[in-house]
């Protein structure tokens, strides 16, 4: 009886064993595919986009990884002048090509980027000889990559950034002066970018972009100059507020003004280079300090989270403005900002870690319904 009552007692207790054990393994596979798709959670606001670089795309599990993610790419350097014509005449679309089709073959939407920039533009652009080339000149070079660059990828990048960064630095001049476009050409370069586009591809959607567009001093720049194009009816179709922002900045209020600033124009918003430094934002390069503090504390981790957390609320909040929103990296191992402005220093303004896992700022910006939970 005795014996029986114990063999009873030891089935029960394999019973519950296997059940506990199939659980914890069920839980722990689950664990792993309940990591949502951003762009998927998203799908009812705007596109989630990401930065690549061609080489990324070479690693399968990254490949696979940025489809599941993103439904938008913008190659973060390859359709940069310096990269698809390094000389006058030679172009090298290959690795542009290989994130063109790679965004294509995946249903995704591909931004093109970018046409007319100060950096990453050889010298050959703005040179005649041993001189500086004629205003004539640069503008037929002009003419001649925005033709071909556009019409290379013409029904597959849905709209690009024409001309980028031209405000300057300096809050108390309009245009960047050292820009060579603006040297050689004068201000009507940036009119001339935005009407080659537009004949070279009439449906896609043509771009400002720039950076610090949420401090209202730059802010007020860019909306002179945009409602300026509008005025004089240069086929411009939105702003790209770049977006390398920081623990620190923008604030609530200088995000929903900006926004509101460019509606007021009838342009269509994107952020087009999202990332958030955990540090002070810095325009120069250098080294780094014995005096810099670069540890990422949980601390750090959960106030990153707390400024994502907002930033997407706001962006919820005026999804219907908003056509686009583009990390300027897949993961805190490839952002830029890594090397800049610091060399070397690691940075963390990601929603993905150095291994690719997901941050506590992601878990917040893909669980916003438990808000209202
Ligand atoms: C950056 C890239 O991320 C870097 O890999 C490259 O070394 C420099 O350019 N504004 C822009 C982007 O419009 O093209 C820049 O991308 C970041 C700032």
């Amino acid at each position: 009886m005795i014996k029986n009552y114990t063999a009873k007692l030891n089935f029960t207790a394999l019973i519950a064993f296997v059940i506990l054990a199939s659980l914890l393994v069920s839980c722990s596979s689950n664990e792993k595919k309940k990591i949502p798709s951003i762009s998927k959670t998203y799908q009812d606001y705007f596109p989630i986009g990401v930065a690549v670089s061609s080489y990324l795309l070479h690693d399968s599990a990254t490949a696979d990884f940025v489809k599941r993610q993103f439904n938008s790419i913008t190659p973060e350097n390859e359709m940069k002048p310096e990269n698809l014509q390094p000389e006058e005449g030679k172009f090298t679309w290959k690795r542009a090509d290989r994130i063109a089709n790679f965004a294509a073959n995946n249903g995704m939407k591909l931004r093109g980027h970018c046409l007319v920039w100060h950096q990453q533009t050889p010298d050959w652009f703005f040179m005649d000889g041993n001189d500086t080339a004629s205003a004539e000149l640069v503008f037929k070079r002009m003419k001649d990559h925005i033709y071909a660059v556009v019409n290379h990828f013409k029904g597959k990048a849905y709209c690009w950034d024409v001309v980028n960064e031209a405000i300057s630095d300096d809050s108390t001049k309009f245009l960047r002066e050292e820009s060579p476009w603006l040297k050689i050409c004068g201000p009507s370069f940036i009119d001339s970018a935005f009407v080659y586009a537009h004949q070279a591809d009439p449906s896609a959607k043509l771009f400002y972009n720039d950076y610090n567009v949420v401090r209202p001093e730059k802010a007020a720049r860019v909306y002179r100059l945009l409602k300026e194009l509008k005025s004089r009816g240069v086929p411009v179709d939105g702003v790209g507020i770049q977006a390398h922002w920081s623990l620190y900045e923008p604030s609530a209020e200088e995000l929903r003004d900006v926004i509101d600033k460019f509606k007021s124009l009838g342009l269509d918003v994107q952020f087009t280079e999202l990332d958030v430094s955990v540090f002070k934002w810095e325009k120069n390069f250098r080294e780094i300090r014995p005096s810099d503090n670069l540890a990422y504390t949980d601390s750090l981790a959960n106030v990153l989270a707390d400024k994502y957390s907002e930033l997407f609320s706001i962006f919820r909040e005026y999804h219907e403005s908003i056509t686009g929103v583009t990390f300027w990296s897949v993961s805190d191992r490839t952002t830029w900002l890594n090397y800049y402005p610091v060399r070397g220093r690691q940075n963390y303004p990601m929603l993905f870690d150095t291994l690719l896992k997901p941050k506590k700022a992601f878990w917040d910006v893909v669980e916003f319904n438990k808000e209202n939970q």
